[in-house]
């Protein structure tokens, strides 16, 4: 599919926390349609740039321009509703509530009718439901997700996981933003992932930003690969050249010892 979504350009990002440079001038360009990786050791500032993408953290200095929009300026809900939509490095879903329900929630943004309406079940608001509801099921089935009216808690790591995805993407995004995916899990739940993460560009057109250690994952997904180390950008380019950059090697060599 065609993408929709506009090119994301970091410039010159600097985020500092005290005294600690968290990133220090970091560029890189998110390319349309495009499945950019952010790689980089423990600490490198990789979740500290999502933040500072979803209007989570304020930037000290530099811009992030979405298309016509420097997104720096902008508080998290009006960088979603340009359609930028992210997952967590820790699952954020409702344990008790339904996968439906998780997934529905993430349709408020583009309901018109409005909680009350919906509440009162009025009928423009139940028809309205009634198309949300569905268009939720697709990308339910888009990801393999089945049993959607199971409770997320009672789910496995690597199902809830995918629902964490799910729920992004009923936010209809441009531009997905994923912080370690397949963290934690077996190699079928990550395969899974993969595979979930594919169909969604495939179907959708998204540009996808991801941030992810497994190597595997990320070279065999990305079209293009920014590193970091301790807050600086150190390698930038196709997951081929920078496997074989000296500066990424030391930095990850020098992480393991
Ligand atoms: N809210 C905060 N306040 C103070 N320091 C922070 C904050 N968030 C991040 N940091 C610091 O900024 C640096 C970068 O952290 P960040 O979480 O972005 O790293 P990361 O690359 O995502 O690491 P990991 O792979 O472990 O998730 C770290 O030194 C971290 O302790
Ligand atoms: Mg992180």
């Amino acid at each position: 599919m065609e993408s929709s979504a506009q090119p994301l350009a970091v410039e010159a990002l600097s985020v500092r926390f005290g005294g600690l440079a968290a990133l220090s001038d970091v560029s890189f360009t998110v390319e349309p349609g495009s499945l950019h990786a952010l790689i980089g050791p423990n600490g490198a500032g990789k979740s500290t740039c999502l933040n500072v993408l979803s209007g989570v953290y304020a930037a000290s200095a530099g811009s992030v321009r979405y298309g016509s929009h420097e997104l720096t300026r902008l508080r998290p809900h009006r960088i979603a509703a340009l359609g930028v939509a992210r997952t967590f490095q820790n699952i954020a879903l409702s344990p008790r509530v339904s996968v439906l329900d998780n997934l529905l929630v993430a349709r408020h943004r583009l309901m018109r009718s409005g909680f009350l309406a919906d509440g009162l079940k009025l009928p423009r608001a139940r028809r309205e439901r009634a198309e949300h509801e569905a268009r939720v099921r697709e990308i339910a089935e888009l990801l393999g997700l089945t049993e959607l009216e199971r409770p997320v808690g009672t789910l496995s790591y690597g199902t809830r996981k995918r629902v964490e995805l799910a729920r992004a993407l009923c936010a209809e995004p441009e531009l997905l933003l994923l912080d370690e995916p397949v963290a934690g899990m077996v190699r079928d739940e990550s395969a899974a992932m993969a595979d979930a993460i594919s169909r969604a560009r495939a179907e959708l057109g998204i540009s996808v930003l991801l941030v992810e250690h497994d190597m595997t994952f990320v070279m065999g997904m990305a079209d293009r690969v920014t590193v970091l180390d301790f807050g600086k950008r150190i390698a930038d380019g196709t997951p081929a050249t920078v496997q074989r950059d000296p500066d990424v090697l030391k930095a990850y060599l020098g992480a393991a010892a």
